[in-house]
């Protein structure tokens, strides 16, 4: 198992991610992002993403769920593939946080980025370049 091993450096495992449906929520980012849905365990339903972080989807049916934001670094020769898919689902990506700029993209950091929501209605984020902070 790739995540049993010890660190020296504190990092970032997994978080729970809500949904009103758990299943639609992590098929639609992997399949945006190109990733898989993992087994469930338990209540949750895992993606995997490529520094070893475990997305945990969880559904909450019952209760309004708190719009979040997740950004993903992405490889820069996946970003068109990305885009593509947000635009053959049918999902409006903006080039802007705040969802003014539909359908642009950003070239912030002398990378490409772009803002889209999931199911649940989380601001999810692809970009090929960190922020830089000063
Ligand atoms: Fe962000």
């Amino acid at each position: 198992m790739p995540h049993q091993q010890t660190v020296t450096t504190v990092q970032l495992n997994h978080t729970a991610v809500y949904a009103e449906d758990r299943q639609l929520s992590a098929e639609f980012i992997a399949t945006i992002l190109g990733l898989e849905v993992g087994a469930p365990f338990g209540p949750f339903l895992p993606v995997d993403l490529g520094n070893g972080v475990t997305l945990d989807y969880y559904e909450m049916a019952d209760e309004p769920i708190q719009s979040q934001h997740y950004a993903f670094q992405v490889p820069d020769d996946r970003f068109d593939a990305m885009i593509a898919r947000l635009e053959a689902v049918g999902v409006t990506y903006y080039a802007d946080p705040d969802h003014t700029e539909p359908g642009a993209i950003n070239r912030l950091f002398g990378g490409r980025g772009a803002y889209f929501d999931d199911p649940a209605g989380h601001n999810m984020e692809i970009m090929t370049r960190p922020y830089a902070r000063p």
